[in-house]
């Protein structure tokens, strides 16, 4: 679900750095083959908070081909990403990918799912991007808030679910529970005493950071 205006798109995104060449080139290929990777306003977006926060230590839910894992790793310059991907094929390109493009980050991708991966992660992220399957973002989320440093923020991405999240939404019968989970789950967020906020960014980008004394 597109949420900004098309002339106001096409103007941001006219100030976007661009990404290396080959990087450009994976996206290209990806979007052709119709492999999800995140949306354009939504990798500006983690790139300048990566940036700004400096961020050393990235944990992703959802490597895809790797394109994000290579998104985060560029911007940081230095640091380590670890990237989690349950889907063989995927994890085989992503793997792929990462040999050919990574440079000094260190990309760690593990092939599993997250949900088992998670718990026994090591140390702990300053920007945990949730991008995996929708049904169950609030697991991965409470397994996020497990290894987030403090001061670090959880990025969720897609939580408007093409706009089947909304109450007024007709969702084709095979999406409904994934509907209802990320309803339920935004409903979660929004209760509990974190600071959070949804950017329409992209298919709707949830941020969530917690309190000095939460944490
Ligand atoms: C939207 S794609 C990720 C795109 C990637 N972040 C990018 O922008 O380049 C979502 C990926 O999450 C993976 N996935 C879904 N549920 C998962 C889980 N429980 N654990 C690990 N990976 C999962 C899917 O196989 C899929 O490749």
């Amino acid at each position: 679900m597109k949420v900004i205006e098309p002339r106001v798109e096409a103007f941001l995104r006219k100030t976007y750095q661009k990404n290396s060449r080959a990087l450009e080139d994976l996206r290209a290929t990806a979007l052709k083959k119709h492999v999800p990777i995140i949306d354009r306003d939504v990798e500006n977006f983690l790139k300048f908070t990566v940036v700004s926060h400096d961020v050393s230590r990235v944990l992703e839910i959802g490597s895809g081909v790797g394109y994000s894992a290579l998104v985060f790793a560029q911007a940081m310059g230095k640091g380590l990403v670890v990237t989690v991907e349950r889907h063989r094929r995927r994890y085989r390109e992503a793997e792929a990918n990462i040999a050919a493009l990574k440079g000094a980050v260190d990309i760690k991708l593990l092939e599993g799912d997250a949900r088992e991966i998670l718990p026994a992660l090591e140390g702990s992220f300053d920007l945990i991007f949730i991008d995996g399957g929708k049904s169950h973002y609030r697991i991965f989320f409470e397994l996020a808030l497990k290894r987030l440093s403090p001061g670090g923020m959880i990025v969720s991405d897609n939580v408007f679910f093409q706009g089947q999240v909304f109450p007024e939404a007709s969702v084709p019968r095979r999406n409904r529970t994934s509907s209802r989970a990320m309803q339920e789950f935004l409903e979660l967020v929004f209760k509990e005493p974190y600071h959070s906020v949804i950017l329409p960014l992209g298919d709707g980008l949830l941020l969530t950071t917690l309190s000095k004394e939460e944490r």
